[in-house]
């Protein structure tokens, strides 16, 4: 993306809570304290948008980070398996809606060289897109296949699924397919930008394959660790 273009889109995208957080602000500076409801209600709209404005502000932390020269990764040799299913469990733990968490691992142990700071974050960044697309009642799938000296990841959801022609797209910075549908389910379009470069910088592919209407998986292959086998 050019500089240009990401400096406008990184003003709108810190514009759009500011201006709404001033016209609550303005409206309870205009009477709306006094009547205590209206203020509560008022105040945490401002405190959402000023969350929105911090995870904004990370993500680009982030990215500035992986765009400097001095970007470290640390790889540990990693059982992927037992840091799959962490992953999971933190997730079962923590749900909200009522939505199906599926695992389908195989048996057997191996490992990965792998940044598990980095990887936690691309997981994360792919199951709060499946949670926050999934209809109520959907199933998350979370699936982990070996192929030869690789180990393939595939997370899937049953929710309104990406049309194709948006499919390559959805892994640029500030990419949303639905502007508004996105911003009212509070994204900001960084989230796939930053798991592609960090699954990329760990020698592995990530991409996205959907039905419209079906639901959405993502793919991220890493190669095995050598010393295993
Ligand atoms: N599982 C999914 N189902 C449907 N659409 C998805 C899914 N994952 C990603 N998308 C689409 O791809 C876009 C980019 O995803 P990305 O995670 O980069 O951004 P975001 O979720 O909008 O914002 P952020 O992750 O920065 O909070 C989303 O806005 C959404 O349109
Ligand atoms: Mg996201």
């Amino acid at each position: 993306m050019e500089r240009r273009e990401f400096v406008a889109n990184v003003s709108h995208e810190l514009r759009t809570p500011l201006t709404t957080m001033k016209s609550y602000l303005e409206a309870l500076q205009d009477g709306a304290v006094e009547d205590a409801a209206l203020a509560s209600k008022f105040l945490g709209v401002t405190q959402r948008e000023t969350e929105r404005m911090i995870r904004l502000v990370n993500d680009l932390l982030q990215l500035s980070r992986l765009d400097s020269k001095d970007y470290k990764i640390h790889l540990e040799r990693t059982d992927y398996l037992a840091f799959c299913q962490s992953i999971m469990d933190r997730f079962e733990m923590s749900k909200k809606q009522n939505i199906e968490f599926v695992r389908q691992f195989p048996k057997g142990s191996f490992y990965v060289l792998m940044d598990r700071d980095k990887l936690t974050q691309v997981i994360d960044n792919i199951i709060s897109n499946a949670i926050k697309y999934s209809p109520e009642g959907g199933i998350i799938t979370f699936a982990i296949r070996r192929r030869g000296n690789k180990i393939r990841t595939m997370i899937s959801d049953q929710g309104v699924g990406i049309p194709k022609e948006n499919l390559p797209k959805i892994f640029n910075r500030f990419y949303r397919v639905d502007r508004a549908r996105s911003r009212k389910l509070g994204g900001t379009g960084l989230g796939l930008a930053i798991a592609k470069e960090m699954v990329e910088a760990q020698g592995g592919e990530i991409w996205a394959e959907s039905d419209w209407n079906r639901g959405t998986t993502i793919h991220f292959i890493l190669p095995l660790d050598r010393r295993d086998s």
